[in-house]
């Protein structure tokens, strides 16, 4: 395997990602709905805002530290939820858990993963949250609920922009199901995936660890995922639920997927810890408005005392240090972190953290502040090009 720190930008590490999967498994995770105009946007948006920076202001080492959903973190980033990593890398979560507990920031674990909430516990002992859907059965909904508690995560994170499966073209042309299945179109590709391949030594197993009793074993053969979730996720949620959501859980509780104030405002009234600001990496509605362009209203809604996640195009340093000076308390990634654990499992993923960690040092370095609060309150990212 080539030496990891050859990929010196998160784009190598997408190239390393694409060298070692099968076509149809790099589409999956590398891909967006319809157009993937919402996908470009999340990314060429931040291009839209610039940073003034404060000179000569004698900062030698800027800190990355924060808070984030009660716990200390020690960067103001951390890994979104993401299913089946199995597909990516045979080390799964595991590999992904343990580099963010390493980097000493939160783990988010999918609903869809490929390894259980009890085997991520016992992998990791920092900060983790769970990523739930309401499913029509609410019963396995609580059920989540209380294992959760039994394994102590820290916070749970209810999506909410998946009431229907997007429309990812990509996986209807390579046929992408779970476990993949060897159509004759996409055969070549796996065949010349050596890495990727051997991987199935180690672990073969590419079940949706959390769900498999509930799949229907007439249907557990090769799965399509649009199919499961349209299903089995209710599309009908409200906020109704939300508040059925805190009414059975104690801890932080997040939102995942919102774009308006009001829709955050709603949220902080019902209770919640946090939002998630989030088009789900432009998986799901395309045309829905990128994450940083909505930030700063979203802020201005609801006060300082909630949580705001910028989640969604963040491929610098720079992306992150503009979503703090708008208004975000962290961000969050997703492919970023999924490219490294594709380039060279755990190793890989630590490279996604650390160079995202070291750009957004050195942005901060170079923009003249010393700590995440310094930025977020600097007001020193404006729309580009105004003069
Ligand atoms: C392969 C893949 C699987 C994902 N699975 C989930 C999921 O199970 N639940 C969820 O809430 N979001 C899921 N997401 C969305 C991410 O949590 C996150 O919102 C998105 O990746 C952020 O955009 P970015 O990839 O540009 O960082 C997934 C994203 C990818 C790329």
């Amino acid at each position: 395997m080539p030496k990891l720190d050859r990929y010196f930008n998160i784009a190598e590490l997408r190239k390393a990602a694409q060298k070692n999967l099968p076509a149809s498994i790099f589409h999956y995770l590398d891909g967006g709905a319809d157009d993937e105009w919402s996908l470009r946007r999340n990314t060429n948006a931040f291009d839209q805002w610039e940073i003034i920076p404060s000179a000569l202001t004698g900062i030698t080492k800027p800190t990355l530290n924060t808070r984030l959903f009660d716990r200390d973190i020690a960067l103001p980033f951390f890994l979104s939820p993401t299913g089946m990593s199995r597909l990516f890398h045979h080390d799964k979560e595991l590999a992904a858990a343990r580099a963010a507990g390493k980097a000493g920031t939160f783990y988010s674990l999918s609903s869809m993963g490929s390894s259980t909430i009890e085997e991520v516990a016992s992998a990791v002992r920092g900060p983790k949250l769970f990523q739930i859907y309401v499913f029509r059965d609410r019963a396995l909904t609580q059920s989540f609920l209380e294992r959760c508690k039994s394994a102590r995560y820290d916070a749970i994170c209810l999506t909410v922009d998946t009431t229907v499966a997007g429309n990812r073209e990509r996986d209807i042309r390579t046929g992408m199901t779970i476990p993949p299945s060897l159509a004759l179109k996409s055969l070549l590709s796996f065949t010349t995936k050596w890495p990727w391949l051997l991987g199935l030594r180690h672990n073969r197993d590419f079940t949706l660890a959390n769900l498999s009793k509930n799949i229907d074993p007439k249907n557990s053969g090769a799965l399509n995922i649009f199919d499961y979730v349209n299903q089995q996720f209710d599309p009908s949620i409200s906020w109704e639920d939300v508040t059925w959501l805190r009414d059975r859980w104690e801890g932080p509780l997040i939102i995942k997927g919102l774009l308006s104030a009001e829709d955050a405002k709603q949220a902080q009234r019902i209770g919640c810890t946090g939002v998630i600001v989030s088009n789900h990496g432009g998986r799901q509605l395309d045309s829905a408005a990128a994450p940083i362009d909505c930030i700063s209203a979203m802020r201005d809604a609801v006060g300082d005392s909630m949580d705001l996640i910028l989640d969604g195009g963040i491929r610098r340093g720079s992306h992150i240090c503009k979503a703090l000076a708008l208004g975000a308390s962290a961000c969050s990634i997703g492919r970023p972190y999924l490219y490294g654990l594709a380039a060279g499992g755990e190793p890989g993923v630590n490279q996604a953290i650390e160079i995202l960690a070291s750009e957004t040092r050195r942005c901060m370095q170079l923009a003249g502040f010393h700590s995440v609060a310094a930025l977020q309150s600097s007001g020193a990212v404006r729309k580009a090009g105004r003069g």
